[in-house]
């Protein structure tokens, strides 16, 4: 076989076969095939696109280039939820203790943030002793006794996704169904949960900017989870304006603990019943209506903070921060935004909130860069809400007076105030 043929031949919109591609994607992983034969495949793909047969091979080939996690040791269902990433998404911490207090098993291997998406890990290292790199026989042992636990995704799971993914951030070929699909999939698989849920966002925080493109995503991603035998389903979700108050490692577990707490019933309340209830009806606990009622009385009956606490604890943290949080990090300066004029609040970019969070040390844009758990943004409106001009918007912290001040001109560009109240958007578009 020859690189050049297989480039061609995506080029030309010719489906590759299975070995094809195997051998392609083998021999990169493997270091036999540069950067620059794959760059071209990739944008050839970002622009012809794969059939969803190469999609699912491509899929199934990444996810067999390293280990797999065997769960079978759990002893029962698995079920695991996905989202494609968004602003201020801290849904897995109340995801998973939901479910484990209503007797689901939730494995979950989760990543770090990168750019200006948030990730789960670097929220729970903000709670002090909280170990996210357990071995994999305790891992399993966990969500055997607790019913949850998260870690870190290991080293060896799924390489070819690694050196893929790091060649798509600087080759602008991220944005591509096909693409997307194999690189959260062969992840999913590879962690081995018996059933999926993926949260598919869509707005301007999202990868996908359009619902339409969510739709087609879900479906791919759907269909190539059921082929290789999972339960699969997709919430698409909004992402046009950032999930919650808070945007910022250790003011987003805060966040979580009061959903859990019941003192939040807004949106992220919303969104995190809805995929519960999805989740444990995935896992056939019930029905729909069963599974929401269990998920709230879960909140209401204090067993979901209860469970998270266990979580919190078997991986080593000290879960009594939920009653003080001046044991997690905090910030050493804030810096309070107000309304530039009077009107309603029509918009708040959740991208550029994202950006700013990252100029306040919330995130990383190279994968080396430390995180100060502390910094963030607590957004203190919310869209279609009426201000009048210098009332108190957003507050944003940090360790350095300097990152604030570039973070403030950045999320400023967020708020779009208007004379007219804005359009309520959805929260859930579909379910596929
Ligand atoms: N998240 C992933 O893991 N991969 C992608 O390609 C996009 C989002």
């Amino acid at each position: 076989m020859n690189a050049c043929d297989i480039i061609f031949k995506t080029r030309r919109k010719q489906p590759l076969s299975y070995d094809e591609m195997k051998w392609f994607i083998d021999g990169y992983v493997k270091g036999d095939i540069p950067d620059y034969q794959i760059s071209a495949w990739l944008m050839a793909v970002c622009f012809n696109s794969l059939t969803r047969e190469e999609t699912k091979n491509l899929t199934l080939i990444m996810r067999d280039s390293g280990e797999t996690a065997n769960l079978s040791a759990v002893g029962a269902v698995t079920a695991d939820k996905h989202s494609t990433g968004g602003i201020g998404d801290k849904t897995s911490l109340v995801i998973a203790p939901v479910c484990a207090a209503c007797g689901l098993h939730v494995p979950k291997m989760s990543g770090r943030g990168l750019g200006f998406t948030g990730g789960t890990i670097d929220k729970l290292e903000s709670i002090p002793g909280f170990n996210v790199s357990i071995d994999f026989d305790k891992y399993v042992e966990n969500i055997r006794t607790v019913g949850t636990a998260i870690i870190s995704q290991s080293g060896n799971l799924v390489p070819a996704d690694k050196k893929l993914y790091a060649l798509r951030d600087v080759t602008s070929t991220v944005d591509s169904i096909p693409l997307i699909c194999s690189s959260i999939m062969s992840k999913k698989l590879a962690t081995g949960s018996d059933c999926i849920l993926l949260d598919v966002k869509t707005g301007s925080g999202a990868f996908m900017k359009n619902t339409e493109d969510a739709k087609a995503l879900a479906q791919l991603m759907t269909e190539v989870g059921r082929d290789a035998g999972k339960k699969c389903r997709a919430v698409i979700t909004d992402m046009n304006q950032p999930l919650g108050h808070a945007v910022g490692n250790a003011l987003e577990v805060i966040e979580a603990v009061e959903i859990l707490k019941g003192s939040q019933k807004d949106r992220l309340y919303e969104l995190c019943m809805v995929l519960t209830s999805n989740m444990l009806e995935l896992a056939g606990m019930g029905s729909i209506e069963d599974c929401r009622k269990a998920a709230e009385n879960a909140i209401e009956n204090g067993s979901a903070l209860e469970k998270f606490c266990e979580m919190v604890n078997a991986q080593g943290g000290d879960s009594s921060f939920i009653d003080d949080y001046s044991l997690l990090p905090h910030a050493a300066h804030k810096l309070e935004i107000y309304a530039s004029a009077d009107g309603f609040i029509s918009e708040i970019n959740s991208e550029d909130i994202g950006f700013a969070a990252l100029l306040t040390g919330a995130g990383r844009s190279t994968k080396e860069e430390q995180i100060d758990h502390s910094a963030g943004i607590i957004m203190n409106c919310e869209t279609g809400q009426q201000v009048s001009r210098n009332d108190l918007v957003m507050t944003l912290y940090s360790d350095s007076q300097q990152k604030l001040k570039s973070a403030a001109e950045r999320a400023e560009k967020a708020f779009k105030i208007t004379q007219e109240k804005p359009e309520k958007l959805p929260l859930v578009y579909d379910v596929i």
